[in-house]
């Protein structure tokens, strides 16, 4: 088992009233040059920042079960010369149009979220909402809401208009799964040194189908392959290397029965086995290679922080190496529970761990890398797939705390000494994410860049996008939004800024 930090989270360390604000239905959808700015923006940030995460928390006053059934809203942050263009709009799915027509919920949410009526209003209805939450990506001269359980949404990237439902040109079709959690590869000899767009898509029941993706610059494929493996797979996340996809596979059985019958979201029919072993699923790029399967100890993994291998992982000493934040167990909310209720030294924490394969003996070890509470690894661009010395991790403010919201920031050095920087005692933070200064600069420190993180700044009820110094975790600038961003979940940075001039 994972040994957790005991020191309780204390009253006094955040208002739970001002964690409770930040999660607040936004309706309003804006378009504006941000005239509120402390500090200055660097002029030579340039490019344009998207965000996705659940916008709405209700239909009609009536609460959704759980945050992550709220329908996806992407905010764009774009940067020219010093200033700041920022927009934020619905994706329009066919689900939110119609829940929003009707004022009331249509729709039950895998989280949990149930139509009004009680079990015999929602038994046997086992349709899912496209909510197109999580992920926001631009590739191939495309912008994409994603959400994992279903295809794409294509978005117009000035005005965020809604495009409709994306097949990536014939090659999912509707309703088919497209992970949220793509990984762009920085290019190697494997791609001609070309960068490549790389997702998964799983279908899952008794055995698990995982079709793998690679999509070259122009957003044309690249490889396509499907591995079957043996078991249920909830797989939200993975890891690349030059020579291999990584996933892991989390001790959970599915037990669809209450999902049928009304009583429970699919989520909540998840049951984690402490006993049980995680498998670690190593799956060569090359598809003519065979799969590999490696057990360690019982752990629940939504996010991987990044993976690479060390001498050429199948010869003589060489290893796989992969950073993960793992969880004691599976947090869900259960029916009956209220999230806005969390006791949260009572949620399983989020812990950063390496783990070592040795595919030629083909055994795994473990090892702790910080456990102080995390979420939302992020590094440099250039350095997925290849060995990192710095992550950039959303945290709790202090370090022996059993558990709380991420206020912090912490800069993992793996050579030396953590820093971080703090929201707190009224901000709360989301994902954090590195941008280089100068992407092409093969020669520039790995930390040379900036961090970017969405702040929910309950003293304003607003949120500021907060711009830090990668090297010392020094705020440059933080550009005050004149409303409130709900915490959202996942974003990436493009150096595009189309069109848009200041
Ligand atoms: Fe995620």
């Amino acid at each position: 088992m994972i040994s957790t930090p005991s020191k309780p989270a204390t009253s006094e360390a955040f208002s739970r009233e001002d964690w409770r604000r930040g999660y607040q239905t936004q309706s309003e959808e804006a378009s504006y040059w941000v005239d509120d700015i402390t500090g200055q923006i660097p002029p030579e940030l340039s490019g344009t920042l998207f965000r996705n995460g659940p916008g709405t928390m209700d239909v009609g006053g009536d609460r959704f079960h759980h945050p992550f059934d709220g329908d996806g809203m992407i905010c764009a942050f774009t940067f020219v010369d010093g200033k700041v263009f920022f927009r934020n709009r619905y994706v329009r799915t066919p689900g939110f149009i119609a829940e929003q027509e009707a004022g009331k919920i249509l729709y039950r949410g895998v989280f949990g979220t149930q139509k009004p009526g009680g079990f015999l209003s929602n038994a046997m209805d086992l349709k899912l909402k496209n909510i197109a939450n999580t992920g926001v990506h631009y590739w191939g001269e495309k912008l994409m809401a994603l959400w994992e359980a279903a295809e794409p949404y294509g978005l117009e990237p000035v005005n965020l208009e809604t495009l409709g439902p994306e097949y990536l040109d014939g090659l999912l079709k509707a309703g088919q799964a497209f992970s949220a959690h793509p990984r762009i590869d920085p290019g190697s000899t494997r791609t001609g040194g070309k960068r490549r767009f790389v997702n998964f898509g799983v279908k899952t029941g008794l055995s698990s189908a995982i079709n793998i993706y690679e999509f070259e610059e122009d957003g044309s494929l690249a490889t396509q392959q499907t591995r079957n493996v043996p078991g249920f797979a909830f797989l939200h996340d993975f890891v690349i290397t030059e020579n291999y996809y990584v996933f892991f596979q989390n001790p959970v059985k599915f037990n669809p029965l209450p999902f049928v019958f009304g009583q429970k979201g699919a989520a909540q029919c998840l049951e984690f086995d402490p006993k049980g072993k995680t498998q670690m699923l190593v799956i060569p790029r090359d598809a003519a290679q065979p799969v590999q399967r490696f057990e360690t100890e019982s752990c629940f993994v939504f996010h991987h922080a990044n993976a690479f291998e060390t001498a050429g992982a199948f010869e003589q000493d060489g290893k796989l190496i992969v950073d993960s934040i793992c969880y004691p167990s599976f947090p869900s909310v259960e029916p009956g529970e209220d999230f806005m209720e969390t006791v949260f030294e009572d949620v399983p924490p989020g812990q950063l761990f390496r783990f070592t394969a040795d595919l030629s003996q083909g055994n795994v070890t473990r090892e702790e890398i910080s456990l102080r509470p995390c979420e939302f690894p992020s590094l440099h661009p250039a350095k997925v797939g290849k060995d990192a010395r710095y992550y950039y991790i959303g945290c709790v403010i202090d370090p022996n705390i059993a558990n709380a919201p991420l206020q912090s920031i912490i800069k993992l050095d793996l050579q030396g000494e953590p820093k971080t920087w703090t929201a707190a005692p009224r901000g709360f933070i989301s994902e954090p994410l590195f941008v280089s200064r100068n992407p092409s600069d093969v020669n520039a420190a790995e930390d040379d860049g900036w961090v970017l993180c969405l702040i929910y700044n309950a003293a304003r009820h607003a949120s500021d996008l907060v711009i830090l110094n990668a090297q010392d975790l020094q705020e440059v600038a933080r550009v005050n939004l004149k409303q409130h961003i709900p915490y959202g979940l996942h974003g990436s940075f493009t150096v595009e800024t189309f069109g848009i001039t200041a």
